[in-house]
């Protein structure tokens, strides 16, 4: 049942439910900073909450429709109604047509008006109407880079930083650029103070965030001389980014992978196809000889680097063949794990113009071939580890099995372990004993 006594003013509680990527789940953290200091504290439970908000994604169809059906949900939910929010991509692309179809609902803004939120909130309380803000800002001096500093308290020792927002390429499937507008990036000396801010804390790892956050360039600071920076100005163990794009990927960055021992030796390379021909449908802006040269580069500068990507399959027009020279370049390429996707045809981007006219089935079928194709893959090179000994950055304990805790190693792998209590925080050794497709698992050994 929901809370009965409605109390806006007073002890009032949010919830607030994340979809999409590492995007949305910041930008979540960054909305509690902004309303605890108006008096609200975070429920888990939607029911309980005098604001529920929807922090949306809609990269694909299916995240789009999850949107719509959990804010239907709670619309429908018995007991008084709380006052519903809906941020994100999804808003950001429905904009004020989510109130004809929802009216039920209070707030919509994008992603790049979080900072206004409280001002929204205010003409909701006192006017009684809607509050709208969905307006992309593609300015460097109008921007807000919102940090999550005071207010939130920092959860374990990884840490995400905004480094830049939107994206200036035009992927002929994407709907991001449009809904996170286009590229501004946040000045270096921002950054390395929301870092030191939240070494102070505790956080051992920061990962660097933005659409194509290798493109990073401000004030003359490229993106290698800012992960140089911030690695010589403060205490961070450990700096990790997302998400790159292989465009960007330039010498002076695959150097510092050959020098900066806090830089992680993981990276993730979006590749979406194999297939040269789809590539350029695609307007990647690379093909599969472009990519190839630059993970042998990385390889060369950094060994042991582990390399993940994201695959699409079922492009407009993908043939039998094209599918196969992903399958091929795949396999003879040898990443360490994959994220692939059945294409999505999305409004307003150049390939919503081209038939989607690889049937359903097909796409499934595609997509299992390559996931097992990649499961084999990744479990070969996790087995490369076993009798190696990770350093394993402790994120938690495991919550079903007692003394049992879980970290990543620099490489981004999953390690589970046997330890004590006292370890959450720490960057320990790990033996690894045995491998598995997306996990590691070892003994401590001598810290
Ligand atoms: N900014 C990031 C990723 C954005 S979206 C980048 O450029 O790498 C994350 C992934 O979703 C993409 O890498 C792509 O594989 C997938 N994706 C994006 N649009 C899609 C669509 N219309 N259908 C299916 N997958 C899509
Ligand atoms: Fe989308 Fe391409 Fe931009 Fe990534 S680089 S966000 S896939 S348009
Ligand atoms: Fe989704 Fe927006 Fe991220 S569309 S993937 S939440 S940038």
């Amino acid at each position: 049942m929901r809370k009965k006594d409605y109390g806006l003013r007073v002890n009032k509680l949010f919830h607030i439910k994340t979809f999409g990527c590492q995007m949305n789940e910041h930008d979540s953290l960054k909305i509690s900073a902004l309303i605890k200091p108006l008096g609200f504290e975070e429920t888990a439970d939607p029911l309980q909450a005098d604001l529920v908000l929807f922090n949306t994604c809609t990269v694909r169809q299916k995240a789009h429709d999850k949107a719509f059906s959990e804010i239907g949900k709670v619309i429908a939910a018995e007991g008084k109604r709380p006052l519903i929010g809906v941020c994100g991509c999804m808003a950001q692309e429905e904009g004020v047509k989510l109130l004809h179809r929802f009216p039920e609902i209070n707030l919509v803004f994008g992603p790049d008006q979080i900072y206004k939120l409280p001002e929204l909130l205010e003409i909701v309380e006192k006017e009684k109407r809607p509050a709208i803000a969905t307006e992309l800002i593609n300015s460097a001096e109008d921007y807000h880079f919102l940090d999550t500093l005071e207010a939130t308290r920092l959860n374990g020792p990884t840490a995400y930083v905004t480094i830049m927002k939107g994206c200036n390429s035009h992927c002929s499937y994407c709907i991001v650029p449009k809904v996170r507008g286009t590229e501004v990036c946040r000045p270096a000396r921002d950054i390395i103070r929301e870092t030191e801010f939240l070494v102070e804390k505790g956080c051992k790892e920061v990962t660097l965030l933005g659409q194509t956050v290798n493109s990073y360039c401000n004030d003359g600071v490229s993106f290698a001389e800012l992960i140089a920076l911030i690695s010589k100005n403060t205490g961070v163990a450990r700096i990790r980014f997302t998400s790159p794009h292989p465009k960007d990927v330039k010498d002076d960055l695959i150097e510092e992978y050959g020098q900066n021992p806090k830089l992680c030796p993981h990276i993730h390379m979006p590749l979406q196809s194999g297939s040269d021909a789809v590539l350029k449908r695609m307007r990647r802006a690379y093909n599969t000889t472009t990519y190839s040269a630059k993970i042998e580069k990385l390889r060369a500068a950094r060994p042991d680097i582990a390399i993940s990507t994201d695959m699409i399959v079922g492009f407009p027009g993908e043939s039998d063949a094209e599918f196969q020279q992903s399958l091929d370049f795949i396999k003879g390429i040898g990443l360490d794990a994959m994220y692939a996707f059945k294409y999505s045809p999305r409004p307003d981007t150049e390939a919503f113009g081209m038939a989607d006219d690889v049937a359903r089935e097909k796409k499934e079928e595609r997509l299992q071939r390559l996931l097992d194709l990649q499961n084999n893959l990744s479990k070969s090179k996790n087995e490369t580890r076993i009798g190696l000994v990770e350093e394993v950055l402790v994120e938690g304990a495991d919550k079903k099995k007692r003394g049992r805790f879980c970290g990543r190693s620099s490489h981004n792998r999953i390690v589970n372990f046997a330890g004590q209590e006292g370890l959450i925080g720490a960057i320990v050794k790990v033996k690894i004993t045995k491998a598995y497709s997306n996990s590691l698992e070892g003994e401590l050994w001598k810290n």
